[in-house]
């Protein structure tokens, strides 16, 4: 079959377009490194009493090496415990994975400035891992709409030097 010679250089522009739109696509879902939050953080057999479960600690920061952190977060009508009454302190360049559940109705998770964002869906915990490397102040908003002070549901992350977080256990 004899093929145009213009024929064959449309068909390799077409071609072209075709080959870099699955390219764009492939890089959008891959390139920054945005990963979805899955269920590796496992269920609670009952809901409404998240701490009775194997999958959820007692809320709180646990130390689980030498750099890393594990934060277990209570998102309740209207307040992160811990994050509202008192902030949730890491050391800087550590590597935390938080476990999000709620005990009453759905709500939102969001470290501002970090990719943290996740659904707190009660029965479910949402397993998030994050890396801080300079000290400062980040706060923590619920985005999902869960009641009559919705807006008002807000805590904090204080990141703070490494000396700070052992600062009772004196000069190391
Ligand atoms: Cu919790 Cu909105």
């Amino acid at each position: 079959m004899e093929v145009h010679r213009y024929e064959k250089i449309w068909i390799g522009i077409s071609l072209l377009v075709i080959v870099g739109w699955i390219a764009t696509v492939v890089f959008g879902a891959v390139g920054p490194g945005i990963a979805m939050v899955d269920d590796s953080g496992g269920q609670i057999a009952d809901p409404s009493n998240p701490t009775e479960s194997d999958a959820f600690r007692d809320p709180g920061v646990y130390q689980v090496g030498e750099n890393e952190y594990e934060v277990y977060v209570l998102a309740r009508q209207f307040a992160f415990q811990p994050g509202t009454s008192e902030p949730i302190r890491v050391p800087a360049n550590s590597t935390v994975t938080f476990y999000v559940t709620s005990p009453d109705v759905t709500h939102g998770f969001e470290v501002v400035g970090t990719n943290v964002n996740t659904m707190v869906i009660p029965g479910q915990v949402a397993e998030l891992t994050v890396e801080f490397d300079d000290p400062g102040r980040y706060g923590i908003v619920c985005n999902e709409y869960c009641g009559s002070a919705h807006h008002t549901m807000e805590g904090t992350i204080e990141v703070v030097e490494q000396d700070e977080v052992n600062g009772t256990e004196g000069d190391t």
